[in-house]
């Protein structure tokens, strides 16, 4: 690919006309030669950029850019190979080989059996070059012009792992001098012992979770962002509610718990919630879920300001964290007002196992959160229900005096930042 640096990014909102520049140059040049001056017309009629947006909505496009500019794009839905286009200047140069074998991990996504897809006459050779067979020919009816397009099929494996695969542009870029997550090796060691268990952990489901779950509006059909999703038991409800759900957790240990239980019905990304996640569209869900993760980020402004990139105006971010109070008491520092990392051991999954952790003050809590452009709606100290007492006493009547958790809800504004 010479000495460029390119990255595949997930689609964005604001790619909508860039994609579709795009678009009709490379339908322009390509198609040309192979299909008649009128049927090239009717490829590039009634197309608009914000026909775009349904599917970079759904997470199906994505871009290849060089030094900012994009290059080529993709579109993959479950099973197929939608499309791959290459800006005409780019060509020959590997953009459409590396788009589409990042087309065919997300096509491989939750499917068995071959990535089928429809070829345009003059990409037949691409797609052969790439594993793909003619397996038939169609036509499909554009503007009430019938054109001819070959049915290609690729069996055998995607070129990568089917699922939770670091984003491209981590693979190319300078992935080795980022800071590993403090918390990533322990949770992925428990991962089994944390899934089985905290369904029906009587600290999440009598105290935490009812607090948590309070502070989200209503969630149907709304997108949501599980961040730091673990073995994805918040995000089964949310999807029960109807929400359309995407998840994010440093762990592939916890990601593949997660595929077990809600299977295709959301999408997972390995990620740090620390660094960028451009494989999120800006502006493009309505609430963000963070339970019980925030503890183990050191930077929450970094983290704020993500948050804030990829809601829409008015959306808003709901977390549990460790209450200060009981945090401060825990770690038996003798210096509130810094962040510190300290680490838990936790005993109840079998083998005891230690866990990193940041405390923090309230202050570091409201600051990066404030300066991230968040107005602060709720604030939960919960307390344990009754049940909560039956199954566990002490740490009921524990719970009853000293708090353990926080509970907030934090809103982007509607409108400017
Ligand atoms: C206490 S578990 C909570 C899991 C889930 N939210 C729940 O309520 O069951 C914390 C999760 O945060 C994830 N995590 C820790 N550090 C992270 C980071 N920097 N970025 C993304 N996820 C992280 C862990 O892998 C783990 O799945």
């Amino acid at each position: 690919m010479g000495a460029e640096k390119l990255l595949i990014r997930a689609a964005r909102v604001s790619d909508a006309s860039d994609l579709h520049e795009l678009h009709a140059r490379a339908v322009d040049a390509s198609c040309r030669g192979h299909y008649s001056d009128d049927q090239v017309q009717v490829l590039l009629t009634g197309r608009t950029a914000e026909g775009y947006l349904p599917a970079i909505e759904r997470d199906e496009m994505f871009v290849m850019e060089s030094d900012g500019c994009m290059v080529g794009f993709g579109h993959a839905t479950q099973g197929e190979v939608e499309a791959i286009f290459v800006d005409p200047a780019w060509a020959g140069r590997g953009v459409g080989g590396a788009l589409l074998e990042h087309a065919l991990r997300l096509a491989a996504r939750g499917h068995e059996g071959p990535i089928q897809l429809k070829s345009t006459l003059n990409a037949v050779g691409f797609y052969e070059a790439h594993g793909f067979v003619e397996v038939g020919a169609t036509e499909l009816d554009k503007h009430g012009m019938a054109l001819p397009f070959v049915l290609m099929e690729r069996r055998g494996e995607p070129p990568a792992e089917r699922r939770g695969e670091p984003p491209a542009e981590r693979q190319e870029s300078d992935d080795e001098d980022r800071p590993r997550p403090v918390a990533l090796d322990a949770y992925d060691s428990m991962a089994e012992a944390y899934g089985a268990a905290i369904e029906d952990n009587p600290r999440s489901i009598y105290y935490e979770r009812p607090a948590l779950l309070g502070l989200l509006p209503d969630v149907s059909g709304r997108r949501v962002l599980d961040a730091g999703c673990g073995p994805g038991v918040m995000m089964e409800w949310l999807l029960t509610q109807g929400a359309r759900v995407v998840g994010v957790d440093a762990s592939e240990n916890m990601l593949k718990l997660a595929e077990q239980r809600v299977g295709d019905a959301a999408v997972l990304h390995v990620a740090d919630l620390e660094q960028p996640m451009p494989f999120l569209a800006d502006s493009s869900f309505d609430v963000i879920l963070t339970s019980g993760t925030l503890g183990y980020v050191r930077d929450w402004l970094a983290v704020f300001r993500e948050f804030s990139r990829v809601l829409k105006p008015g959306g808003c971010v709901v977390f549990s964290v460790g209450h200060p109070c009981s945090e401060y008491t825990l770690n038996e520092t003798d210096d509130y007002f810094s962040t510190e990392l300290g680490e838990y051991t936790w005993r109840g999954l079998g083998a005891p196992i230690v866990v990193p952790c940041y405390r923090r003050p309230l202050s570091h809590m409201i600051d990066p959160i404030v300066r991230a452009g968040f107005s602060i709606e709720s604030v939960i100290e919960p307390v344990p229900t009754e049940e909560f007492a039956e199954v566990e006493p002490e740490e009921y009547a524990q719970l009853m005096r000293r708090p353990g958790v926080l509970c907030v809800r934090v809103r982007k504004p509607a409108s400017g930042t």
